[in-house]
């Protein structure tokens, strides 16, 4: 999710947009598993295909047309109408599924007023066909725009509709887990995961991890039918800690994990009784989602911890 250097994100653009490189590395048997493991598919049908294999192992799914910051109108429209169709097949099918959407991606940089409409689409779908729609947090610059942006959702559509999310990094997050609290809105808790100046984000890993741990517990105790996204040991310990302390039950909340990152784990836990959704990115710019999984494997398999990056 996070967003990659501009050589990497080059790197994974030129392998996403130049089919015929793009044949060519995936080839490779074991790029094209990797591919599996952690991306939905190229397009919606595979995203689909995927769920149903997460749903037929007692996972549930949110759908992402992947990428952000659109460059052009005719892009943002087709995020918008992805994001519509998914919610469509999503009831259509019965499937256990949301849909994740970047405001950014369906064309908030090009034109708010355009996305503003296009959510207020994607919204009515939702209400059509029973789905719920998560708009996704970006860069800090946009949070204060996409909170006033899914306050005024919220108020037409409804907590079962439309949630969003909060980044514990953020130095001002408690003020706005307190505003959407206190509106019973459905929040996804998040470390965060862009690159940010000092000034605006905690920037020490055990800070964010304190801050974490903390945003966490205020969730539990307040919050309306919150997801917990981390695939943090210690972070997915301590809620379990602080639900049984608080005598909740297991589906008081979610955890939430990307696609293939960290099986074993969303596998035990959803064994243990504990509802577990896989965030499922797709189609657009799907390879930079695969480069930034990609980088974090190596330390992964050595069990290192990656230090967090900030400007
Ligand atoms: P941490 O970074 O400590 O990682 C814990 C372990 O998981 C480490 O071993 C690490 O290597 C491994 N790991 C983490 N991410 C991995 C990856 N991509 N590939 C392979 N291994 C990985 N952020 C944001 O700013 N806005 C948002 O809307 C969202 N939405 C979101 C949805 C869901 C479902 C998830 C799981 C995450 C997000 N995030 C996000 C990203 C989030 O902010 C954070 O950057 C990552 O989840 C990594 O933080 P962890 O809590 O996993 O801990």
């Amino acid at each position: 999710l996070a967003k990659e250097t501009p050589m990497i994100r080059k790197a994974a653009l030129l392998i996403a947009r130049n089919s015929w490189f793009r044949k060519a590395i995936l080839g490779l048997p074991v790029l094209r598993d990797l591919a599996g493991r952690f991306v939905g598919g190229k397009d919606l049908a595979s995203g689909l295909a995927t769920v149903r294999g997460l749903n037929a192992r007692g996972l549930k799914g949110s759908l992402n047309f992947h990428g952000m910051h659109a460059e052009s109108i005719a892009e943002a429209q087709t995020a918008i109408d992805q994001a519509i169709d998914a919610l469509q097949a999503i009831g259509a099918d019965r499937l256990d599924a949301h849909v994740s959407v970047k405001l950014t991606k369906i064309g908030f940089d090009l034109d708010p007023a355009l996305a503003e409409a296009g959510l207020r689409r994607i919204l009515d779908c939702a209400a059509r066909t029973g789905g719920f729609v998560r708009l996704d947090m970006e860069e800090a610059v946009y949070v204060e725009d996409t909170l006033r942006m899914f306050e005024a959702m919220l108020s037409q559509y409804g907590p079962e509709r439309v949630g969003i999310v909060i980044q514990s990094y953020l130095r001002h997050r408690r003020q706005d887990l307190d505003r959407l609290m206190a509106l019973g809105a459905s929040i996804r808790l998040v470390k965060g995961g862009y690159r940010e100046a000092r000034d605006v984000v905690l920037h020490r890993r055990v800070e964010i991890d304190t801050a974490f741990h903390e945003d966490i517990e205020r969730l539990l105790r307040q919050g309306h039918a919150p997801a917990i996204a981390t695939h943090d040991a210690e972070a997915v310990a301590w809620t379990k800690t602080v639900q049984k302390r608080l005598g909740l039950g297991q589906d008081a909340f979610e955890f939430q994990m990307l696609l293939g990152v960290k099986p074993d784990l969303q596998a035990r836990l959803r064994e243990e009784g504990y509802a577990v959704r896989c965030y499922v990115p797709y189609g657009g710019d799907w390879a930079t989602h695969l480069v930034g999984c990609l980088r974090r494997l190596p330390m992964d398999l050595l069990g290192a911890a990656r230090p967090h990056r900030t400007k």
